[in-house]
């Protein structure tokens, strides 16, 4: 056997790489991990999961006090914001976390090499001067922003951004205009709102949020527009200009039309986001993309070249961190000759609004296309999120929770809700769906009173039978 420098070498440090290389170093493998940025992490860490966060949870508290929600408890008070302050608790959080895995590299004996790879073959990548060759590496090299044509994005200026300018505004803008109403566009767009910009979201289809179920897609619409956000549903974006602080975006309806123009201070581009492949040599192992840029593999991660494998954003799959984790810790057992498992018909995507927004499996339209068009073949059921006595207490009466099941056998196909909550709420809709649940065994479970979480078993109390509070 050729003699490498490690075993495994993992190409991007984002959720996928760094999990992947610290299981493969769990595993008993001689374990590196190339990594570009100056910090671990990936997007998620340094500019995506954990900032937005950061910023979605400091500006949920300003808002619930300049919206009078805390006035409606009893707490009075008239809160002045401190941008910079609030700023710099997400660079807190981004610092403390890169650095934790820099901490679990060290702890589990995972080589950083600092730089860019790219391949040379099959086994040997460039990384800065460095030559590093692996019996097995990883391609975990993530995604990045998709350009809008037209559209320039330049960040520093923070008038027309992407997620990573959104994130590092110094100022509130007066009026924000989001292109694309999915994840990024919501989520920023309610930060903005929250702290008391003007937020119109263009959308290219007839409503937001593609993916999801079709009532959550309505009541998500509803939702956000109550809040303030404005939406321009089945509209497209041409081009915009910018000149000195303000842009001028032109718009058009999506089928074609007469074109409008909309003023904004601040652009967010949130389109989607696209693999990142350039530049790693892909060429000289003879390892070619999808039409979508993504890098194919089968159900043990291997792409069409021997000893390459690839997980997480690079890959098929909704561009989600857990996904990328699972499939990080998967690609490492098979390696070290385990059975790696990741279950891609249940990974749950979640939208962290006030309320969230979270669902898993299929949707009700999904279910109903797979039984063939037949809707009596799928049974759903709805519980309102204002009939649960925690959501009323807590005066959150927005949502609801869904449950789709086979109407032959009960089995639960599908979990979607909006509530506060929402996202740790899914987490047992996972489980149930993980261990092939009937709609009865969730009703049948006992759930602690008072929660959010006794709505998702009053919807499965519904799905053969009624609920008690509605
Ligand atoms: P990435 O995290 O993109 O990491 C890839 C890493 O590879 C990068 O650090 C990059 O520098 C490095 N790299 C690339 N090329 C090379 C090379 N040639 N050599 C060396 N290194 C290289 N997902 C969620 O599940 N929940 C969320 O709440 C969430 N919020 C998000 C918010 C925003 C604003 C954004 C932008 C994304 C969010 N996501 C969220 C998506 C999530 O960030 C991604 O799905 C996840 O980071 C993908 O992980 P990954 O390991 O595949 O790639
Ligand atoms: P997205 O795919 O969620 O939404 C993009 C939206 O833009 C779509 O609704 C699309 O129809 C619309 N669009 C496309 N072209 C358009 C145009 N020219 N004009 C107007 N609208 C247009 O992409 P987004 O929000 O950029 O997020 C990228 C990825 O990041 C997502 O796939 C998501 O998986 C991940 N992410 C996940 C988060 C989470 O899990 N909470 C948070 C943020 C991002």
């Amino acid at each position: 056997m050729a003699d490498y420098d490690y075993d495994v070498l993992v190409i991007g440090a984002g959720p996928g790489g760094y999990v992947a290389a610290i299981r493969a170093a769990q595993l008993g493998l001689k374990t590196a991990c190339a990594e570009g940025r100056d910090t671990l992490g990936g997007t998620c860490l340094n500019v995506g999961c954990i900032p937005s966060k950061a910023m979605l949870h400091a500006s949920e508290y300003f808002d619930a006090a300049a919206n009078g929600t805390m006035a409606s408890m009893g707490i009075d008070v008239s809160p002045k914001l401190n941008l910079e302050k609030m700023h710099g608790q997400r660079l807190d959080a981004v610092d403390g976390l890169t650095k934790g895995i820099e901490f679990l590299f060290k702890k589990n004996k995972v080589d950083w090499k600092k730089g860019y790879a790219s391949f040379v073959d099959a086994h040997t990548v460039k990384v800065g001067d460095e030559t590093v060759t692996a019996k097995d590496i990883v391609i975990a090299t993530g995604s990045s922003v998709t350009p809008l044509p037209g559209v320039e994005v330049d960040n520093d200026k923070q008038v027309v951004v992407d997620s990573t300018g959104a994130l590092e505004l110094k100022a509130v803008p007066k009026k924000m205009v989001v292109i694309g109403g999915g994840v990024i566009g919501l989520e920023l767009g309610s930060v903005w709102r929250r702290l008391g910009a003007e937020v119109i979201c263009v959308e290219f289809l007839d409503q937001i949020l593609p993916g999801m179920d079709g009532d959550v897609r309505k009541e998500a619409n509803r939702i956000f527009k109550k809040q303030g956000i404005e939406f321009r549903l089945s509209t497209k974006v041409t081009g915009v200009t910018v000149k000195g602080k303000k842009a001028t975006l032109t718009l058009e309806p999506a089928a074609g039309g007469a074109s409008e123009t909309l003023e904004a201070d601040c652009v967010l581009v949130s389109i989607g986001r696209r693999p990142n492949t350039d530049g790693l040599g892909l060429e000289n192992i003879g390892l070619a993309t999808n039409q979508r840029g993504q890098i194919e593999t089968d159900h043990e991660f291997r792409t069409s070249v021997a000893g390459v494998r690839a997980i997480g954003d690079v890959i098929p799959g909704p561009m989600l961190a857990h996904k990328a984790e699972d499939e990080g810790i998967a690609v490492a057992e098979w390696i070290a000759g385990e059975t790696g498992i990741v279950n891609h018909d249940v990974i749950p995507s979640v939208v962290y609004t006030l309320p969230e927004i979270a669902g898993v499996g299929l949707t009700t339209e999904q279910a109903i296309e797979k039984a063939g068009g037949d809707k009596a073949k799928v049974k759903v059921s709805k519980f309102p999120m204002a009939a649960n006595s925690r959501a009323k207490t807590n005066h959150e009466p927005d949502g609801f929770v869904k449950v789709i099941a086979d109407a032959e056998t009960d089995r639960v196909l599908g979990v979607w809700a909006i509530a506060t909550v929402a996202g740790t709420m899914i987490a047992e809709a996972c489980v149930a769906m993980e261990f092939g649940a009937t709609s009865e065994d969730i009703a049948y479970t006992c759930h602690a009173h008072p929660t959010h979480a006794e709505a998702l078993k009053e919807a499965a109390m519904g799905v053969r039978g009624k609920p008690i509070h509605i």
